[in-house]
């Protein structure tokens, strides 16, 4: 049996380009890893790729993640293992989800990294190949998603071309606690930049690595996401749950991603506990994360 955790991402900063020939959009990204872990088993099977799904999240959420070969878990096995000669192996694969799906968090991309760095273990001590490096899995995961080489390692980083190329920074001096206010609905990452293609002119990119973020103010001061307006656009309530956060003391409250979770930013753990009682109270759904800076890794 082999274990892993990963984390869920959130953008602090994102900028986007104009569409390019590959069909993706250049991206001026600053990330940030949230303690919200995903965790995979894997164990031998008897028939094939078998993925079971469990969490702590409303039904909704786990009944929309597919079991079959379209689950971004088995697009991982498929590639590591022709990556490295081998057949797939039968394993049966318990995944335990705390982040929302298509949330803008990068759900199904920490399920990916998790199975990355776990099923290279696996493959490594079941069937003797050779352990790639985090590079590796990190080159293999930019080949099945723009998320997922940045979950590999995690923290604070900066990521350009689709996201994929990454260049990690200091963790940030302070604290940060988030309430991230999950829709009934979710929004499709393409639709999105769609809809941002129609409505905006691209602007040029910022220099991250110049900012002085030495405290939480700056933090909220400096936090941007281009794709705010398009996802706002599609669906309108993201509004209503910004307002909410704002009015219930978050210093900066912005769409995740491509949306549509919303991500509001508080001083402390027991101010962003207040707002997610409340929200979950009148009906919402909230949950309550912190910064962390430790990447997708095994576990006992
Ligand atoms: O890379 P990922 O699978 O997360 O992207 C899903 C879709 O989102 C892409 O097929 C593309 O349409 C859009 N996308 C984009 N520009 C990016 C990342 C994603 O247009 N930088």
């Amino acid at each position: 049996m082999i274990k892993a955790t990963t984390p869920a991402k959130i953008n602090l900063i994102f900028e986007v380009g104009e569409l390019a020939q590959n069909g993706y959009h250049p991206v001026n990204s600053l990330y940030l890893e949230l303690d919200l872990r995903e965790e995979i088993v894997i164990k031998e099977g008897v028939d094939g790729v078998v993925i079971s799904v469990d969490g702590d999240l409303p039904a909704r959420h786990l009944n929309a993640v597919p079991k079959d070969s379209s689950n971004l878990i088995y697009k991982v096995a498929l590639a590591l293992c022709s990556k490295l000669g081998v057949e797939l192996p039968a394993i049966n694969v318990d995944l335990y989800k705390r982040i929302p799906v298509a949330g803008g968090m990068a759900g199904g991309s920490a399920d990916a990294a998790a199975m990355l760095v776990a099923f290279n273990t696996y493959l490594h001590e079941n069937l003797g190949t050779e352990l790639l490096t985090n590079e590796e899995l990190k080159d293999l995961a930019a080949t099945l998603g723009s998320d997922i080489p940045f979950l590999i390692d995690g923290g604070l980083a900066i990521g350009v071309g689709r996201g994929e190329q990454l260049t990690s920074l200091a963790p940030l001096p302070f604290e940060t606690f988030w309430v991230i206010c999950v829709s009934n609905e979710g929004l499709s990452t393409p639709v999105v930049f769609g809809r941002f293609d129609e409505l905006f002119d691209v602007e040029p990119f910022s220099d991250f690595e110049a900012l002085e973020i030495s405290s939480i103010d700056d933090l909220a001061l400096v936090m941007a996401n281009d794709l705010e307006e398009a996802a706002i656009s599609l669906l309108p309530s993201i509004e209503s749950s910004k307002a909410k956060l704002e009015d219930l003391g978050a210093l900066k409250a912005m769409v995740s991603g491509s949306g549509p979770s919303v991500i509001g930013l508080f001083r402390s753990l027991e101010e962003a506990e207040l707002a997610r009682v409340s929200i979950n109270n009148s009906g919402g759904f909230a949950l309550v994360a912190s910064a962390s800076y430790a990447g997708t890794r095994l576990e006992n």
